[in-house]
Order: structure tokens, then C-alpha cells, then sequence
């Protein structure tokens, strides 16, 4: 079986190196000459825990390859496409790189095979794409939709240990092909037509922001009747309808994932002349969290203007150096438009943000030089090494009046209060 996946991006190139590893012979397809290189050369061009060893593995096995030639998926059995689908201003979802290379795939195919979407495309994607291109291809491809749900730090654990494998499609065989590249992991396969498989990633995604988007309101809502989000979202959570996961209070979901992908489902909406009122909700709580953050330290400190602040974290989460959509990122924007001068620090993703932080920003790759003379730090990303600072030495460094925003919910409050700290959470 011969396996094709064109886009080496994120799920490219899990996807890509999961297959070789299960035996298949995979031939990725990327573009981007640099990028090409690096997988070439074994290097693994994403942070991603375990990616590295599978990469070199499939490589030395002969089983992985990678090339920037489309022409040379001509024989493949199965061809996946895992090109990027970024956001419109709009909030539209831009598919002109799916349309790009399914024309293109039409076009170079020489026996019939199967085209698998990967990429998160609008529900009514799947079958645009087989109208527009499909049906005048050179030999007959059957279109399945398999929707990936990978999180970025935890990739290659979610492949192989999904709550379940959805595919769509029309066409039996094809289904059961696809399905039995995943004959080695234990997990239910889902089948059903494929605009329901593309709804249900919309579905999935959405249904997850909404959770976090609920749980930041009543964050929000304890600090008015008194209450704290610590007990409350564990005993919520406990209900087994309801799950304690993605129950985390704080300044908001990022990445480039939830973001894209519930402004892509509101427009589809209301494209299709529905009124998403709830999804729409969940986006503008997820926006307030991050205004609310800055108006927090604003009412700690006074006037912003000219005060300093240290803003720990610039990945959207921790174990990545994807700032895409970052929470800090827009807060850093914030607090520069009110006159605040901005420090900031992040174990991992220092490299990427350098190349669009405003040029006032302040970068440190040391944490304690980060907060040297602040008089706020404001945390935005919970990485585990803002576990063990030392709280003592930190506030010697800083200014008065020592405010913390713990953006996450990640520090020991008392702790904070007894070193002499004004600690500021989200619901607590
Ligand atoms: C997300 C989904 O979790 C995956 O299932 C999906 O496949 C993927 O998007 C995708 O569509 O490709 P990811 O974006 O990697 O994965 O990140 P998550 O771990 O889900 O976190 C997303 C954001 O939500 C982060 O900014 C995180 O800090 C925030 N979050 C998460 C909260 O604010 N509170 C929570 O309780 C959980």
C-alpha cells in the first residue's frame, strides 16, 4: 500500500511518519524548500515530543521519503491532503491550498485511487471538491473525509490513542481501506457520509471552546459573588455528563486550531443564513478574557502608562513554540497601547515571536532578568518551570506594588499573599 500525503505541515508530518512507523510506504510532499530540507536531512522541523525518532526511524527503514514533486504521487493507493487552512479576516475559511493541490491531484492520478482530507475544511467542502475537480479526474478517485484531532505537544499520544477515528465517505471499499490503515490502534472507528464527518471536527472543536469560554464566565462571575473557580470547576467536573476536562479558567483559548476553527463554523453559519448565537458568544468571551486581563492590572496598578510589566509565556500553551493566536501576544498589544512598558519571556518560543513582537518589547531568554525593576508580572502561559521560582529573589527584583495576574490559575495564591505579593487569579 502506498500512501501520499501532500502538505507537511503539523499533521503532515505526524501523519506521515505514523503510517511508516505502522509500515506503510509514505512518500510526504512539501513545498517549502527549506522545510524540505530539514525533513531530508532527518532534522524534524515541529517541537513535538517522540516526532524526531519516528521521523529518523521511517527513514532508515526506507519506508519514508519525502519530496517537493506532486507528479510523483502517480501511483499512490491513497493520497492525503494535509494543507494548511488558515482564517480569512472574515473569519472564512481560506481553502484555496486544498483547491489548489485536489486540482492538481485530479490532473496527475494514473489509476484509481483514494483522496483522504485531513485538513479541517467547512462541512460541504468534501463534496464541492469531488463536483469541482473529482469528477473530471484522469482515473476515478474516491473522496474520504478523515478528520484528525491532534493536540500540538501531545500529537503522537492522540494518534494513537484517539476516543475515535471518524471517517466519511460514499464509497464502502474506500472506508474500509482508509479505516484499516488504523487497524493498529485500539479505538472505534465512526463512519458516516462526509459532510457529517467534516461537521463533526467543527462540532468537536467548538463544543471544546465552549467549554473553556463557559468556564471563564463563571470564573468571572465568582469574583463578583465571592465564590472560587478552583473547587467550583473540580465539583462541576466531577459530573460525568458534564467531564472535568478543558474546565481550565484563565485569559482564553489560542493556537491555531479553536480560534480559526470556531470563527470558520460561525461563518459557515451564517453564510448558510443561521445565526450561531451561542458560537458566537463563546468567541467574544474568549476576546474579553484577554481585555479583561489588562483591565485587571490596570485597576492594580493605576495608570498604565509608563509602569513596567513582565509578561511570562508567549506560546499559546505550554510544551510548544506556537504563538499563533496567542493569548499574550494580543494582551502584549494591549498593555503597550496603554502607555505600559512590556518585558517579556518564554522557555520555548522566544524565536518565533522575535519575528512579529512590536519592536518596544523587551526580550529575555532569563526569566529573572525578564522581571528585573517590574511592578507587574502578568503569567500567560503555564509552563511548568513558572512552578518553581523563586518568589522570594523575584519581588527583591521587581518594584512596588509587586502585582501578579496569574493568567492560568497556576500559582499558590497564599504563597504569593505571605511573600508579599498582590496576587490577582481569574475566579479565584
Ligand atoms: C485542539 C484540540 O484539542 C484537538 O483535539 C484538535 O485536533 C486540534 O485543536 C486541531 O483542531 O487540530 P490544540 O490547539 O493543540 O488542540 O490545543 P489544546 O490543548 O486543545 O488547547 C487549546 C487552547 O485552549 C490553549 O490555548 C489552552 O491554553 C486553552 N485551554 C485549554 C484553556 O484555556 N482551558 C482549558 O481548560 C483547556
Amino acid at each position: 500500500m502506498k500512501i501520499s500525503i501532500i502538505g507537511i505541515g503539523y499533521v503532515g508530518l505526524v501523519s506521515s511518519c505514523a503510517f511508516a512507523h505502522s509500515g506503510y510506504e509514505v512518500l510526504g510532499v512539501e513545498k517549502d524548500i527549506e522545510k524540505l530540507e530539514l525533513l531530508k536531512q532527518g532534522i524534524c522541523p515541529v517541537c513535538e515530543e517522540g516526532l524526531g525518532n519516528l521521523l529518523n526511524q521511517g527513514r532508515r527503514r526506507g519506508l519514508l521519503s519525502f519530496t517537493d514533486d506532486l507528479s510523483q504521487i502517480k501511483n499512490s493507493d491513497i493520497v492525503f491532503v494535509t494543507v494548511g487552512t488558515p482564517s480569512l479576516t472574515s473569519g472564512q475559511v481560506d481553502l484555496s491550498q486544498v483547491y489548489e493541490v485536489v486540482n492538481q491531484v485530479a490532473g496527475i492520478m494514473v489509476s484509481p485511487s483514494i483522496l483522504v482530507m485531513k485538513s479541517t475544511v467547512p462541512p460541504g467542502s468534501g463534496e464541492i471538491l469531488k463536483k469541482r475537480y473529482l469528477r473530471k479526474a484522469n482515473a476515478p478517485i474516491s473522496y474520504v473525509s478523515n478528520p484528525e484531532f491532534l493536540r500540538e505537544g501531545k500529537a503522537l499520544w492522540d494518534w494513537y490513542h484517539p476516543d475515535r477515528i471518524v471517517i466519511g465517505g460514499e464509497n464502502e471499499r474506500s472506508i474500509k481501506l482508509v479505516s484499516d490503515l488504523y487497524s493498529d490502534i485500539n479505538a472505534p472507528v465512526v463512519t458516516m457520509d462526509i459532510t457529517s464527518a467534516e461537521m463533526t471536527k467543527y462540532a468537536s472543536n467548538a463544543f471544546l471552546a465552549t467549554k473553556i469560554s463557559f468556564i471563564n464566565e463563571i470564573a468571572n462571575l465568582c469574583e463578583l459573588v465571592g465564590a472560587n473557580i478552583d473547587n467550583v470547576a473540580q465539583a462541576v467536573g466531577m459530573d460525568k455528563r458534564i467531564g472535568g476536562e478543558f474546565l481550565k479558567a484563565g485569559i482564553g483559548y489560542g493556537g491555531s486550531c479553536f480560534p480559526k476553527d470556531t470563527k470558520g463554523l460561525n461563518y459557515i453559519s451564517s453564510f448558510k443564513g443561521y445565526n450561531f448565537n451561542l458560537l458566537k458568544a463563546v468567541i467574544e468571551v474568549n476576546y474579553y478574557q484577554r481585555i479583561n486581563a489588562v483591565r485587571k492590572i490596570q485597576k492594580a496598578l493605576g495608570d498604565l502608562n509608563g509602569k513596567k510589566i513582565a509578561v511570562l509565556g508567549l506560546s499559546f500553551k505550554p510544551g510548544t513554540d506556537d504563538i499563533r493566536e496567542s493569548p499574550s501576544l494580543d494582551i502584549i498589544t494591549l498593555l503597550l497601547t496603554e502607555g505600559a512598558i512590556v518585558s517579556t519571556y518564554d522557555p520555548l518560543a522566544i524565536k518565533k515571536s522575535n519575528k512579529i513582537l512590536p519592536h518596544q518589547v523587551k526580550v529575555f531568554d532569563d526569566i529573572y532578568k525578564c522581571i528585573k525593576n517590574t511592578n507587574a508580572i502578568l503569567l500567560a502561559t503555564e509552563w511548568p518551570e513558572f512552578q518553581h521560582l523563586n518568589w522570594v529573589e523575584i519581588k527583591r527584583n521587581m518594584q512596588p506594588p509587586y502585582v501578579i495576574l496569574d493568567g492560568r490559575n497556576m500559582f499558590n495564591k497564599e504563597q504569593l499573599h505571605n511573600v508579599g505579593f498582590h496576587y490577582l487569579g481569574i475566579g479565584r
